[in-house]
Order: structure tokens, then C-alpha cells, then sequence
């Protein structure tokens, strides 16, 4: 998979490492024999970091009156809908679960790479205290 781009944001950074790991796992099982339990664990921690993520960064513009917010938070749902997509077809078949992974990967690295970059370059500090309650964040227990 392609790097994701630094956005100068570290918990943005971190977060967006996050994802790019629970990707990477979730690609890695399907490469391999898998139960079936274990692809939809892993594509379930996906979603929720994901809906968690995007709940932190649209907090975020919407307080930094980031005029982009409306296109930034219609990529997110894409992103979201394109996971839920996969969800339903995961019992379909390896073949297309790969394939739409890989869609909704290339989405989430140009999600990244183009509008979290530029969101970012708008707001231009680390001022992300409180925005989200840590409490909230999702558990991951990632395979390493
Ligand atoms: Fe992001
Ligand atoms: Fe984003």
C-alpha cells in the first residue's frame, strides 16, 4: 500500500498509522486461510476506528470553521459506505472481498494523502486537545 502523508498533526498522524495497520491486517488475512470470524473481527475494527477517526477530524474542522467541512465529511461517508459494502460481501467469495479492500484502501490513502493534507495545511497547529474523549476510542487488539 501507498505511505500515507504526514498531515503535521500527530494525533491525526497517529491515528491515520491506525487505520493504515487495522488495512494491513485485514488485507493480510485475506491473503491467507482464514475463519471467516477472524476477517469480520478484523474488518469491524476497521469500521469502528474509522467511524471514531472521522467523528474526531470532522470535530475538529467544524471548530477550526474548516470551509471545506461538507465535501471533507461527504468523503468520510463514502468511506464508511464502501466498508459497509464490504461487510455484506464478505461472505461472497475472497476474490471480490480483495478487490473491494484494495477500492477502499486507494480511497482511504487519497482521502488522506489529498483532503486530511489540506484540512490540515487550513488549520495549521496541533490544537486538537479535547475534541474527542479519549474514553470513546475504540479497543483494537491488532495481530502484529
Ligand atoms: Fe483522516
Ligand atoms: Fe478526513
Amino acid at each position: 500500500m501507498v505511505t500515507l502523508a504526514k498531515t503535521g498533526n500527530s494525533e491525526i498522524d497517529e491515528q491515520h498509522a491506525v487505520m493504515q495497520h487495522c488495512l494491513s491486517d485485514l488485507a493480510s488475512l485475506l491473503e491467507g486461510p482464514c475463519e471467516p470470524a477472524a476477517l469480520i473481527g478484523s474488518l469491524e475494527a476497521l469500521t469502528s476506528y474509522a467511524e471514531w477517526h472521522f467523528t474526531f477530524e470532522e470535530r475538529l474542522l467544524k471548530r477550526g470553521a474548516y470551509p471545506h467541512l461538507p465535501e471533507h465529511v461527504a468523503e468520510h461517508r463514502a468511506i464508511l459506505k464502501q466498508l459497509s459494502s464490504l461487510r455484506r460481501h464478505l461472505g461472497s467469495g475472497k476474490r471480490e472481498a480483495v478487490s473491494l479492500l484494495s477500492i477502499v484502501g486507494q480511497w482511504i490513502v487519497d482521502h488522506v494523502n489529498h483532503e486530511d493534507l489540506r484540512s490540515a495545511g487550513y488549520l495549521g497547529s496541533n490544537e486538537s486537545d479535547g475534541v474527542l474523549n479519549e474514553r470513546t476510542k475504540p479497543a483494537l487488539s491488532l495481530r502484529h
